[in-house]
């Protein structure tokens, strides 16, 4: 009797524990099924892989983007309206409420040149990772990616780019997206005060489109807000300067990242 009561218990034990680390989306991670979307971001696939956004990719509201912000990667409110307002303007259906993660791939909406893991429009797919684009990337950072070898692995993509593809521009809306995702990405995969991050961790996110929690990292405690982003973006911006001081967003002066953000989408 006792033993029976035991073999119960410990079943019961068994099956609350599946249930547990089954409902984790950090443990939870699906690449796409036939039929499924990707696109040009690492992290939102990554999400999606994850379950945090739908699996499908698709008909992504407002409300999917917050929530899966929040609890992947413990964005604030603003920042996923900010970057839904992005989002859905690259759905080609007027006046939609949702997006695709394919449609974020349209050239020249929000997609640009000069990728750190994507080929340019011109020479294939921005949905696809790219190895030989992300090797040239990674060459440029050290153990450590910081601000220095994070804009180094930046300027090298867009020399590179240009002079392989005829047809190479950049908007002044795809340059300021460009610094914006290096802050991101070194922001949220690292420590995102001294903007520093673990090369291996972001290696992992963008060759498996899956959240690194095998190299010991954890969803920020500190929520991530439009401040912080502003904060290290502008700091990327600086550096980005240096090396490039005849850009169009060099003459645009300090101000532009914090005018874009708080101006949405119309830029100057
Ligand atoms: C945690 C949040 C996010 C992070 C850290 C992040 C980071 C990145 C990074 C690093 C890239 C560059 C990939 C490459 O150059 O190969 C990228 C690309 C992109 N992301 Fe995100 N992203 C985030 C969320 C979003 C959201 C919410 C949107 C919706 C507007 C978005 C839209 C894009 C687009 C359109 C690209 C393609 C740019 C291109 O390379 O042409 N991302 N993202």
């Amino acid at each position: 009797m006792r033993l029976a009561a035991f073999l119960s218990l410990a079943a019961a034990v068994v099956a609350v524990n599946a249930c547990v680390s089954n409902d984790d989306p950090f443990e939870q991670w699906h690449g796409p099924k036939a039929g499924d979307v990707r696109g040009p971001c690492p992290f939102l696939n990554t999400f999606a892989n994850h379950g945090f956004l739908p699996r499908s990719g698709k008909y992504i509201t407002h409300k999917d983007l917050a929530d899966g912000l929040l609890n992947a990667v413990n964005f604030d409110a603003n920042i996923s309206a900010f970057l839904f307002d992005f989002a859905v303007s690259t759905n080609p259906e007027p006046n939609s409420t949702w997006f695709s993660l394919d449609h974020l791939s349209r050239h020249n909406v929000l997609e640009h040149d000069a990728s750190l893991s994507r080929v340019d429009a011109f020479h294939g797919h921005a949905d696809i990772f790219n190895q030989e684009a992300f090797d040239e990337t990674r060459s440029h950072w050290g153990d450590i990616v910081d601000v220095q070898s994070g804009v180094s692995a930046i300027v090298a993509r867009m020399k590179t780019c240009k002079s392989t593809n005829p047809q190479y521009s950049i908007s002044q809306l795809g340059e300021a997206f460009i610094l914006g995702e290096t802050a991101a990405f070194i922001s949220i995969l690292g420590d995102f005060q001294t903007i520093t991050v673990d090369k291996r961790r972001v290696e992992y996110l963008f060759q498996n489109e899956r959240l690194p929690t095998t190299l010991g990292w954890k969803r920020p405690e500190t929520q991530f807000t439009t401040d912080i982003l502003i904060g290290n973006l502008q700091t990327v911006a600086v550096e980005y300067r240096k090396r490039l001081n005849s850009t169009v967003l060099g003459k645009r002066g300090e101000g532009y990242a914090e005018r874009l953000m708080h101006g949405r989408a119309r830029v100057l």
